[in-house]
Parts: C-alpha cells; sequence; structure tokens
C-alpha cells in the first residue's frame, strides 16, 4: 500500500509562525512534525510516499533529501553520529513530491496523487497531525481495511463547540469503536452537526474515492473538500469509522502544539532536560 500526504496549505490559522515556515515543518521535540507523520506511515509498513506540497513550502523536499555539502562537512568534522542521523532521514522512505498548484482544497491535493496511487487501496495521512498510540493509528487502519476490504478512517469524540473545526460523521456502532457511516459533514454549525465525531486526519480509501472526488463542487470553506468525496462514497457502499484511542495531536493550535512537545519529550531521550526546565518554572 503507498500512502499520501497532503501538505500544502498556507497555514493561514497558524500566522505568522507558518508565513516563511511550512506548518509541517514546525518542530516537535527533536523532528520536525512531517516527519513524524513519514515515520507513522513507515511504522505501519508503507515504505512508498507521496507528499503533496507547493512551491512555497521547498523546506519539506530539502528536509528529505540528501544534501551533499552537509553530508561532506559533517564527514570532516567527524561528526558521525550527526551524518548518520541525517542518513537515515533520507532513507526513511521513497518520498515523492508532487506539487499542487494552487490550494483549492485537501479533496483536490489528494486528486493530485491519483497517478501516483495507480488504481490501489492508500493511505491518507494528513502532514500537519501527529498521532501516536499502540498500534499507531495509520497501522491500525491498515489492519481494518485487511478485514474489511473498504474505506475506513479515524474519528475521535469532539466537544459541540468544535463542530466547525471538523468533519462530523454519523453511523450505526457494529462494533466496539467500529461505525457504519452514513453521514458526513465538514465543519457543520453545532445544530448542523449529525454527531460528536471529529475526523481526525488518518484514511485508508480504495481508489474509487477519485472518480467521487471529481464530482466534488466547491463545500465549506469554498473549498474542493475529502469529507464531501468521502460523503458520495459511503452512499454508494460500505465505509467504517474507527474511534482511535491513541492521542492526536493537531499541530495547527497552539494548545495540541505545546502539550505535543511536552508529551512526547516526557518519552524521548530529552526526558530529563525537559523535567530540570519545568522543575525550575
Ligand atoms: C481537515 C479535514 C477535516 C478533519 C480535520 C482534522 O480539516 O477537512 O474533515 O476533521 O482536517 O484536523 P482542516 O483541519 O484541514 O481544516
Amino acid at each position: 500500500m503507498k500512502a499520501v500526504i497532503p501538505a500544502a496549505g498556507f497555514g493561514t490559522r497558524f500566522l505568522p509562525l507558518t508565513k516563511a515556515q511550512p506548518k509541517e515543518m514546525l518542530p516537535v521535540v527533536n523532528k520536525p512534525t512531517i516527519q513524524w507523520v513519514v515515520e507513522e506511515a513507515v511504522d505501519a509498513g508503507i515504505k512508498d510516499i507521496a507528499i503533496i506540497t507547493g512551491k512555497h513550502k521547498q523546506a519539506i523536499e530539502n528536509h528529505f533529501k540528501p544534501i551533499e555539502k552537509l553530508e561532506i562537512a559533517l564527514e570532516k568534522a567527524g561528526k558521525l553520529d550527526e551524518l548518520k542521523e541525517i542518513r537515515q532521514i533520507n532513507n526513511l522512505a521513497n518520498i515523492e513530491f508532487i506539487i499542487q498548484e494552487e490550494q483549492k482544497g485537501l479533496g483536490h491535493a489528494i486528486l493530485c496523487a491519483e497517478e501516483f496511487v495507480e488504481n490501489s487501496p492508500f493511505a491518507v495521512l494528513l502532514g500537519d497531525t501527529i498521532c501516536t498510540g499502540n498500534p499507531n493509528c495509520t497501522k491500525g487502519l491498515v489492519n481494518m481495511f485487511k478485514e474489511r476490504q473498504t474505506s475506513v478512517f479515524s474519528v475521535e469524540k469532539i466537544k459541540a463547540e468544535e463542530t466547525i473545526r471538523y468533519g462530523v460523521i454519523s453511523g450505526q456502532e457494529v462494533e466496539k469503536d467500529v461505525m457504519l457511516v452514513d453521514d458526513l459533514v465538514e465543519k457543520p454549525s453545532i445544530n448542523e452537526a449529525p454527531s460528536l465525531l471529529g475526523i481526525q486526519g488518518r484514511y485508508v480509501f480504495t481508489p474509487e474515492l477519485f472518480e467521487h472526488q471529481k464530482n466534488v463542487v466547491k463545500g465549506a470553506g469554498g473549498e474542493l473538500q475529502l469529507t464531501d468525496a468521502m460523503r458520495s462514497l459511503a452512499k454508494k457502499g460500505k465505509m467504517f469509522s474507527w474511534t482511535f484511542s491513541g492521542k492526536r495531536y493537531d499541530i495547527g493550535t497552539m494548545r495540541d502544539w505545546f502539550q505535543s512537545h511536552l508529551e512526547l519529550s516526557f518519552n524521548s531521550d530529552y526526558s530529563q532536560i525537559l523535567k530540570e526546565v519545568i522543575g525550575k518554572l
């Protein structure tokens, strides 16, 4: 299975941080957000990845491709651990970069990957969202896809005042944490929301999604929405949601960004430093 990581938006909700710096390159502990996302896909067994990006986001490509001058400099300076680490990033996965010429929305970004996906099932991981847990969210969805052979995606319980930030779904519970989806609405008001289950940004789709995406017209925010294509696909056949019990951080909100940095530091080589800093506050 291949994976598609959309990372082409302007990050307008997180300005001025994202004026020159892609949101997906914001650091969480010791690496940029998008590296966490690529590692999640790799951990789920996926090595062929397309990152959908924009011309204004060259830093993302630079992060994953070899930079010869830097490698030579590190070698000369005897900084072999650093050299090993950056080479590991270069070799993490087979990453292709696809430029989305115009920012027309998440659904349009996914359409840019149609040729790359080649008529096979594929995973989608939003490039500004970190998920942790065991199994990781994408791995859980890949397993669920193998079992059910139809499109699946993860959701979480959200608060009433948050519906306007999420795709919100409804359906019938078929087993614990799994629902047969019957409706999906992108960023509804609380009155229009079919439930309080929000789409998290992790999906595995059958390639039929593309045909539905092509017929979608501008939706919430005047954009071509992925949720609208999913709604159309769900009306045609079965689609399941999985309520993910791990952690999800939306690195487009200050709260989640701070929280991810703190919580993920606790499980890293930097936990001691963090404890010392917090202890001094
Ligand atoms: C996107 C999706 C939405 C989903 C959300 C999760 O919205 O369109 O359905 O719930 O990600 O973060 P965005 O955050 O890009 O506006």
